[in-house]
């Protein structure tokens, strides 16, 4: 399967929410209760702010043999605010691909550490790429309480000339 990244277009948005609560039905579905799945999902409903939500971030799509697979976004310089992957291409290295080209665009940036906020679906992949745990979080959607986790990872030393 070939994996290539593109930016996200304001053309991409009602796909995107598409494939943000397919992720979260499906692969969301494994660690939250069905409630908990629907306020989450439910982020999407709004196509018009979900576009809006899009476009204030540094967003990258992933594309898998050329159909709409993934996507993510970094908030400023050092926030990984959002990651999600279709249930049909899961644990074949979408997101992997996504956060490499993410913590390359912060560390362009020049951050010394990302943080993400990651579900409790997400918490086992960051951990596995050298994010760390710092602090339990409750995030409030309608009625639903939802658990994550903050996590960082520091990023390597910037290269090359410096001015
Ligand atoms: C978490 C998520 C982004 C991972 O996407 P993915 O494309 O399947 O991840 P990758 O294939 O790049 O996984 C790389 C490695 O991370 C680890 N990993 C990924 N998902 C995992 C899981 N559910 N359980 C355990 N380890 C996992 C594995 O070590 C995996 O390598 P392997 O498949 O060779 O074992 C995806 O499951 C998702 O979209 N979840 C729902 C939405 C969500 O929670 N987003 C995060 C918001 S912070």
């Amino acid at each position: 399967m070939a994996i290539a990244l593109r930016p996200a277009l304001p053309a991409d948005a009602p796909a995107l929410a598409a494939l943000f609560r397919a992720s979260v039905e499906v692969l969301g579905a494994e660690d939250y209760s069905e409630a908990q799945v629907e306020a989450w999902s439910a982020l999407a409903d709004d196509e018009a702010e979900f576009a809006k939500k899009l476009a204030t971030k540094l967003t990258i799509v992933a594309l898998a043999d050329g159909a709409l697979a993934g996507f993510g976004a970094l908030k400023g310089t050092d926030f990984l605010d959002m990651l999600y992957v279709h249930p049909n291409f899961s644990r074949r290295g979408v997101a992997s691909a996504l956060c490499d080209a993410l913590e390359k665009l912060s560390l362009a940036r020049h951050a010394k550490k990302l943080t993400v906020d990651a579900s409790d679906s997400a918490e086992k992949f960051f951990s596995r790429r050298g994010y760390v745990a710092q602090r339990r979080n409750m995030t409030f959607l309608g009625e639903e309480v939802l658990g994550n986790t903050t996590m960082t990872k520091e990023l390597p030393a910037m290269t090359g000339p410096t001015q």
